[in-house]
């Protein structure tokens, strides 16, 4: 429980939602004036009055209550005092009661969103670039799960287009079944650059890898068993990784999906005399809304990206009736998306407002690392094995003795990763450090998973917390509490800004406010009531840590 929240939805102010007032709700520094104060000023113009006027009516109307004591109205401002005391004991009561589902919701109840994120391409390696989508696609899905939503979580695979003609042809002159099987991923990755080295020389490979394309596209049965065995392979491969990040998908309908869903977007195109021809191509003129034309088909018939994804959402609208449909997509695809989007607009689709880009910007590592060593790209599994391997010896380093070390430097390294690559503001460039995402010190996951592993053992030591009342309460004491409290807020301004840092920057906060807790009160304390109310502020901390951490895909650990 929130107090602003709960503020909110006792003023019940008509005409605006509880979660949006909750979010104008002030702590001032200093409380002798009150611990909450909500400015009235915007309310001033939908409620035809002076915020004046408004704090006092809103004054007059309010009822208090054990939580909210008092409520005072001061030059547009409400200002209210809460009880501590019975704000505390409601809220470590409501989390002890909830566990894993304190911070759930049900706002999203009979609500569908689809998200369309990591969406790799076929017979590409996984590298870095592809991690930001991946681990803010997958999140999103969990914390909209947790607020109700039902969620549809989809892989638009790439594998569509001219380059499965050139892996065919490379296949077919520099590689066979056994290779691919034993190189893989590396092995695919190894004949697509030959080719490209190659067809510098000899361009007639590039028409041959065209009429493969072709022969895919008709249907060809030796084409497309080789086709199918570079997307098995592609998706094996990711699939380790995808395990390791806690990352699932409800469907992997990716682009060729849409083969046969196309024609009918072209008709009804056609029908609504959005199509026009130039240069051979056709193509939706949008300079009207100052954007350059979106590409539909080439001038030999064949359909583009945009097509595609013209005809996914219009798939997704039909199959799933989604009430929006997010694409975790990089910012350079920013205009593609604003060209589909207008398109569908265009085409009569109102629920073409419904479609979201959630970008984000690039990840590129600090020079220096093993970005040479494994030619220009850098695989995601090696940022991510190395990262384990690193936690590794800092374990082996710090705590020779641990049980289950090799779980613990999974747990570690894979959470810094996740945890590195959803810690900034998305739309950010990052720049990845190992040394940083695995730190102690600092807004990191270790530090997080540190804290956890810190409740662990003062609960182990001291025992389950048993009933208690809340006591006067310290600084220190109280500043942990208001953090617990906050939780439910934060998962639904993640929610609505499609932003999962709002979630590690909040578990950074609670873990910090522990932190001054551990110092300054000694939680294993003589006096048995303080003890077990502070034996109750670290459960509850540890539930919420947890229940955070669980949001962004990151596993805990009890010792470390
Ligand atoms: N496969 C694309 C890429 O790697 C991303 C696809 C994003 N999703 C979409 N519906 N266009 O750039």
């Amino acid at each position: 429980m929130d107090c602003r929240q709960y503020i909110a939805e006792k003023l019940a102010i008509d005409g605006f939602d509880a979660g949006a007032v909750a979010g104008y709700i002030e702590t001032p520094p200093d409380t002798t004036l009150g611990d909450y104060a909500l400015p009235c000023f915007f309310l001033a113009k939908v409620l035809h009055n002076s915020p004046v006027k408004i704090a006092e009516t809103l004054k007059e109307k309010f009822v208090t209550d054990e939580i909210i004591t008092e409520v005072n109205a001061e030059r547009g401002y409400l200002n209210f005092k809460i009880d501590r005391k019975s704000f505390a004991n409601n809220l470590l009561s409501d989390i002890a009661k909830k566990g894993k589902l304190y911070g759930s919701d049900t706002i999203g109840n009979g609500k569908t969103v689809c998200i369309d994120y990591s969406s790799i391409n076929i017979a590409k390696p996984f590298h870095i670039g592809h991690l930001s989508t991946t681990v803010i696609g997958s999140a999103l899905c969990k914390i909209l799960r947790f607020l109700g939503y039902r969620v549809v979580g989809i892989n638009h695979l790439g594998d569509y287009g001219t380059q499965f003609g050139k892996l065919i042809v490379a296949y077919k002159l520099w590689s066979d079944r056994e290779k691919v099987i034993s190189g893989r991923l590396k092995e695919l990755t190894r004949i697509y650059v030959k080719f490209h080295e190659e067809a510098k020389l000899n361009p007639a490979l590039e028409d041959e890898a065209r009429h493969y394309f072709h022969l895919i596209e008709q249907g060809d049965k030796e084409s497309n068993e080789l086709f199918d065995l570079f997307k098995k392979i592609t998706l094996e491969e990711v699939d380790k990784i995808y395990k390791l990040l806690n990352v699932t998908f409800d469907s992997y309908a990716g682009e060729s999906f849409y083969n046969d869903k196309m024609a009918a977007v072209v008709d009804e195109l056609k029908e609504k005399n959005l199509l026009t021809v130039s240069d051979g191509a056709s193509i939706v003129n949008l300079s009207e809304y100052d954007m350059p034309p979106c590409l539909i088909l080439k001038s030999d018939g064949s359909s583009l990206y945009a097509t595609r994804d013209i005809a996914a959402a219009i798939y997704r609208k039909n199959t799933y009736d989604f009430d929006k449909c997010l694409y975790v997509v990089a910012y350079q695809q920013n205009l593609h998306f604003k060209q589909v989007f207008k398109v569908l607009e265009l085409m009569g689709r109102s629920w073409a407002k419904d479609l979201i880009h959630v970008a984000y910007g690039m990840v590129s590592l600090e020079s220096g690392s093993m970005s040479t060593r494994e030619g220009k790209v850098v695989l995601l599994e090696d940022v991510i094995n190395k990262t384990v391997e690193k936690a590794y010896s800092v374990i082996e380093e710090k705590n020779p003795d641990l049980r289950d070390k090799d779980r613990t430097a999974r747990a570690v390294g894979t959470g810094a990763v996740i945890f590195g690559a959803l810690s900034n503001n998305k739309i950010k460039d990052i720049v990845f450090s190992y040394d940083r995402v695995l730190s102690f010190e600092g807004e990191t996951c270790p530090y997080v998973q540190y804290t956890i592993t810190r409740c662990f053992s003062v609960i182990k030591k001291a025992g389950e917390p048993k009933v208690f009342s809340v006591p006067e309460m310290c600084d220190a004491e109280y500043d942990v509490i208001k953090e617990l409290g906050r939780f439910p807020e934060v998962i639904k301004s993640a929610a609505e800004k499609y932003e999962p840092s709002f979630i590690t920057r909040y578990s950074v906060d609670l873990a910090q406010a522990f932190s001054r807790f551990y110092i300054d009160c000694k939680i294993a304390c003589d006096d048995e009531n303080t003890r077990n109310f502070r034996l109750a502020i670290t459960s509850a901390v540890k539930t919420v840590l947890i229940n955070a951490l669980t949001l962004l895909g990151i596993d805990y650990v009890e010792e470390m």
